[in-house]
């Protein structure tokens, strides 16, 4: 008998472009209905772990295993339709497109194309912002709205896990705040959510397990809370120091 594993999970990934390793080593693994934290500075291979289960990339070593399932040379609109979404880094969206069309382009994937007008009230009743402007061109939104879009448009494949490439980058620290408590209600509505993130105490805050990456390997691992409390792993590994002490 068979046991369906409800899970993600990534052993010993490595991608390489080209000479050059994008990630070493990368082990992760999220339970359905979790927060997973993805945590690392800049370059530490993230944003390739990401794009690797989405299929955006290829690797060269180790596996990604969906749900019992290697997907890890599947092409990205078959792991789509399989219930994995990216809000990528930079957003890539069509600027000269406007709203209601890049979200559109979300469910290009999407089987059962009776459900997108229920999706898309369902994208405007987390971020309202985008029903204001969806007639508006992508060109004319603010970072942040970009960032909403970028979501909702992954959001737009009905996705059971969405992955998260540094939904705070750039934007201002209200805005920031806004997008959290949306990723807090997306999650209270039962979706499972992998985040990678620079600002550790923001991810650390809404994620239940946190992964550490350096130098393109994951060296730390850990509940969300045990990694926050911990005063060397604060310090070593994710550059926090405390300047009232
Ligand atoms: N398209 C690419 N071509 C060559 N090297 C890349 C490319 N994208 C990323 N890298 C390299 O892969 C490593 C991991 O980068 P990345 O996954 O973007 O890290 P992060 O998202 O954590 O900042 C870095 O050394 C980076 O320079
Ligand atoms: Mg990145």
């Amino acid at each position: 008998m068979s046991t369906i594993s409800n899970h993600l999970k990534v052993e010993h990934l490595e991608v390489r472009y080209g000479d050059l390793v994008g990630i070493a080593d990368v082990s992760i693994e999220v339970q359905m209905g979790s927060v997973v934290a993805l945590l690392g500075s800049n370059g530490a291979g993230k944003t390739t772990t990401l794009n690797a289960i989405a299929g955006l990339v290829q690797s060269s070593q180790g596996s990604i295993q969906w749900q019992g399932e290697h997907i890890a040379s599947q092409p990205a609109y078959a792991i789509v339709r399989k219930g994995i979404a990216l809000a990528p880094e930079g957003w890539h969206l069509f600027t000269q497109q406007t709203v209601e069309q890049n979200l559109m382009l979300g469910t290009t994937s999407l089987v059962d194309k009776k459900r997108v007008p229920e999706l898309m009230e369902q994208v405007f009743s987390y971020f309202p912002r985008l029903k204001e402007r969806r007639r508006q061109r992508a060109g004319t939104l603010s970072g942040g709205e970009r960032q909403m879009l970028a979501v909702g448009r992954a959001l737009m494949s009905a996705p059971k896990i969405l992955l998260l490439d540094e939904p705070s980058l750039g934007l201002a620290p209200a805005i920031v705040e806004t997008m959290y408590e949306t990723l807090s209600e997306l999650h209270a509505a039962g979706l499972t959510l992998l985040i990678a993130e620079q600002s550790v105490q923001l991810a650390l805050e809404v994620a239940d397990y946190a992964y550490v990456l350096q130098t393109g390997k994951t060296v730390l691992e850990g509940t969300a809370e045990a990694l926050s409390n911990d005063e060397q792993v604060r310090q070593i590994y994710l550059g926090i120091t405390d300047a009232t002490q």
